[in-house]
This record gives structure tokens, sequence and C-alpha cells, in this order.
């Protein structure tokens, strides 16, 4: 059994709250890191590590399961949008991969808190709002099973 439409939105906000303050806790740990002028390799990896094991894996279960459903009609531009904007995020992720010195490793975090939080915004007061007004949309069902998108 599924659930309702309201149980599920509620449980997609309630993940994407742990992604933020998680996300967050992460960035300001290697900002705080990098202004003490400590060596910031330890916290870029587990930030890294966060983002390839939590928050990439939520954005690709999005693209399977929630963004389909909103794929026509009033929401079709804003899921458009929002799959460029998890390239974005999939790119800023390589470049804190690829960045060694502690400037570009501080700011390309902050970019990925930035573009992120935004990004949920449009998720929780546009996207999720449309989806569950939509009688053609059971966003309960679309969910079963999908630990990503609910933690
Ligand atoms: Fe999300
Ligand atoms: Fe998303």
């Amino acid at each position: 059994m599924s659930m309702s439409d309201e149980e599920a939105v509620a449980a997609i906000r309630t993940h994407h709250a742990e992604l933020q303050s998680d996300l967050r806790a992460r960035v300001t740990a290697l900002e705080n890191s990098v202004r003490r002028g400590e060596w910031h390799g330890d916290v870029q990896r587990s930030l890294l590590e966060y983002l390839d094991g939590e928050l990439l894996p939520h954005a690709s279960a999005e693209e399977r399961a929630l963004y389909p459903a909103g794929d026509s009609g009033l929401t079709a531009l804003l899921v458009r949008a929002m799959r460029d904007e998890h390239r974005s995020l999939i790119a800023h992720v390589s470049e804190l991969r690829a960045a060694t010195d502690a400037v570009t490793v501080a700011t390309t975090a902050a970019a990925i808190l930035a573009l992120f939080e935004s990004h949920l915004t449009k998720e929780n007061d546009l996207l999720l709002p449309a989806l569950a007004a939509d009688a053609s949309v059971d966003v309960g069902s679309l969910l079963a099973g999908m630990h990503e998108l609910v933690g």
C-alpha cells in the first residue's frame, strides 16, 4: 500500500531538510578548515563522499521516479529547468573533485550549497504542490520503494 499524496510530499520535504542540513554542516566544516589555514583534504573528501553517496543518488532517483510525472502540462518547463540544475550540480561536484587549492575548494563547495538550496525551494514550493494538485498523478505510488527520495 502506498502513501497518500500528502504523506508522500511530507516525506520528501523531510528528506530534503535532512539533505540540506547535512550538506550545510559539511560545507561549513570545509569553509572553517580553509579559514583556519588547515589542510582541507579530509573535509573535502568527506563532502565528496556525501555528495556521491547521498545527494547525487537522490537527484538521479528523482529523475527516474518523480520528474517524469511532471514532464507535461503546467510543470513541463519547470521540470526541464530542474533537470538542468541537476546537470549543473553534477558539474560542480566534478569541479570540487578536481579542485586542489583552498580558495577553489571553498568557493566551489559554497556554490554547490547555494545551488542545492535554491533547487530544493523549487522542488518543495513549486513542483511538489503542482504534482500533488494534479489528479492524474499519484505521488505516493511514485515513491514506493524509492529510499533515495525519502531517506
Ligand atoms: Fe529533491
Ligand atoms: Fe532535484
